[in-house]
């Protein structure tokens, strides 16, 4: 390992251990919200022309949630437009409704946020489309409307659709959350991103295409999405290239353009807009952040391909419903009914649905060795004792992770669970009370039928990638709680992630005394309680056009 790569180390591990909740001390945050400084949630590019996305997408496939894995019998694109690039980000970082209560309004999105606070920015670059002059675009949900960013000068667009190429750019505005959260925002901007890869998977889903990652380094994708031209964020606060993601399928026939084909257009392109600045004045820059996401842009090893060894089998899923419609209705429940109960195959079908399956959605988007397991806190679920659990995502972590936890657990299968599950019982307890508490003593940890921790094979990962293994991490957490969402609300139950949890008590819980393992991520599925004071407004009613 270089020095480079020790000092990046270092500065995360640092990182994460100084944002840990503790029950006595939280993380360093603001400590009350300072309503006057609050970022505008929507990123504009003042002086980019706009072209506004079309809002009624009728006329494509529709498939239901079952439909989408491996092959699929519905009806593929061939072609795309504007109607199907409209689809594409609507369902993924657009808006999903409007929220009322009293004189406040707010936008819900198809992909989640840590607090609603949306750091996440998506920029398509293309080329060879037949309405859509090829360059860099930036989306903007409230308008649902792209804006170029910069057209590229060699235009070698044809007619010709099989020749059409769609990349996916992510990035992160960090102070959108730690305007609220302070230092630990971070993470949050991190299991955003993971949320939003997802969301884009199953997204390209439902038009029958995929998306798949691209080896780069953020020096490429700043200059891909435009984030180095200083010129043109003069008055922005910092925003962070996170990930490349390609639109492909399995009929693509044409080989693709290689990066160094993309980076020369964007080079060479006119560039346009001026980034809009999102708080007046910020107070509170926690420098912490900044050191992170530059250690993190200065490493750059790859994760290692491929899922794991295991071989699943399919997944057995019914869902009927349309997928689309499953996106757009996605919800964090804000409360449960205690005491319900969750039917054991829905139970099991929730865990397989978080198996890394390589060719199902979402885990094809992130085809690389599986680093999170899940510690299960059972509390109703048919025919399963309360207690607590754990599901191995790759059953060869069994052993570490034995050597590494309480010598009392028990590490029994429980009975009627599909031999593929790695599923282990540990104790068998009313373990309402520990959510609870771990969760921040947030009741929805509690009254939900299950709730879980996301444990990471932390030192591993750092030690094999670098600190870019640190927001990998994150991302794949953010994938599994993507697929919760929507596998819940496929079987009218809810799912809300969990964020502030105290981190040490849930690793002392299970013994953990290093950090080979540590947990990243908490999330909760159970029967929703809807606040009736909340109106609800569609999406898009704000905008007059079809
Ligand atoms: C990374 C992450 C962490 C979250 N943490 C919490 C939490 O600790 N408590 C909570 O009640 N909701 C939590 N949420 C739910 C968000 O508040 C919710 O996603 C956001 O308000 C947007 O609402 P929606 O999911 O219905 O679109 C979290 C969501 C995400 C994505």
């Amino acid at each position: 390992m270089n020095t480079r790569s020790a000092a990046g180390i270092e500065c995360v591990r640092n990182y994460h251990q100084r944002t840990k909740h503790h029950l006595d001390r939280y993380a360093d945050g603001p400590g009350f919200l300072d309503w006057d400084q609050q970022p505008d949630p929507f990123r504009r590019f003042e002086g980019s022309p706009l072209y506004p996305l079309p809002l009624t997408i009728d006329q494509l496939p529709d498939p239901a949630l079952g439909e989408l894995e491996r092959q699929p019998p519905y009806k593929l694109l061939h072609s795309w437009g504007l109607t199907e690039i409209s689809s594409l980000l609507r369902h993924n970082l657009g808006l999903s409704a409007w929220k009322v209560y009293g004189p406040d309004r707010w936008a819900l999105r198809c992909n989640p946020s840590s607090g609603n606070l949306h750091p996440t920015e998506g920029y398509l670059i293309v080329r060879g489309l037949p309405m859509l002059k090829s360059g860099v675009y930036h989306y903007a949900p409230h308008e649902h409307a792209l804006e170029l960013r910069a057209a590229f000068k060699t235009d070698s667009e044809s007619l010709n659709t099989a020749t059409a190429e769609i990349l996916l750019g992510l990035s992160s505005i960090p102070w959108r959350e730690a305007w609220k959260y302070g230092e630990r925002a971070l993470r949050y901007v991190h299991l955003d991103l993971g949320h939003a890869i997802g969301a884009s998977d199953y997204a390209a889903a439902t038009l029958g295409f995929r998306f798949e990652p691209l080896e780069t380094n953020s020096k490429m994708l700043a200059t891909l999405m435009g984030l180095d031209r200083d010129q043109d964020f003069i008055h922005a606060e910092s925003e962070r290239p996170d990930l490349l993601l390609r639109l492909t399928s399995d009929n693509t026939a044409d080989s693709p353009t290689p990066l160094t084909g993309w980076l020369a257009q964007a080079e060479g392109a006119d560039w346009y807009g001026q980034a809009n600045r999102l708080s007046q004045h910020p107070r509170h820059q926690w420098p912490i952040i900044d050191e992170v996401c530059d250690a993190i842009a200065r490493n750059e090893g790859e994760p290692e391909k491929g899922h794991g060894d295991d071989d699943f089998p399919p997944m057995t899923t019914t869902a009927d419903t349309s997928a689309r419609q499953l996106i757009l209705k996605r919800r964090s429940a804000q409360a449960f009914y205690d005491n319900r109960s969750l039917p054991k195959q829905d139970f099991v079908h929730l865990l397989d649905s978080l198996l890394p399956r390589q060719d199902d959605v979402p885990w094809r988007a992130w085809p690389y060795r599986a680093q999170i397991h899940l510690v299960l806190f059972v509390h109703h679920v048919d025919e399963i004792t309360s207690g607590l659990y754990l599901l191995l995502r790759r059953s060869d972590v069994l052993e570490p992770l034995k050597r590494e936890m309480n010598k009392s657990f028990s590490f029994e299968k429980p009975e009627g669970i599909p031999q593929h599950l790695s599923l282990y019982r540990l104790i068998t307890a009313d373990s309402q009370q520990a959510a609870r508490v771990i969760s921040c003593h947030q009741d929805i940890a509690a009254d939900s039928f299950f709730s879980l921790g996301m444990l990471a094979a932390f030192d591993h990962t750092l030690e094999t990638q670098g600190a870019i293994g640190y927001p990998r991490l994150y991302w794949e957490a953010g994938l599994i709680g993507q697929a919760l969402y929507i596998h819940a609300e496929s079987l009218g139950v809810r799912g809300t992630g969990i964020g502030c949890f105290f981190d040490d008590l849930v690793h002392e819980l299970l013994g953990l005394s290093t950090t080979r393992f540590q947990s990243l991520y908490h999330f909760t599925v159970g029967e929703p309680k809807d606040d009736t004071r909340l109106q609800t407004l569609p999406p898009y009613s704000h905008l007059s056009r079809s």
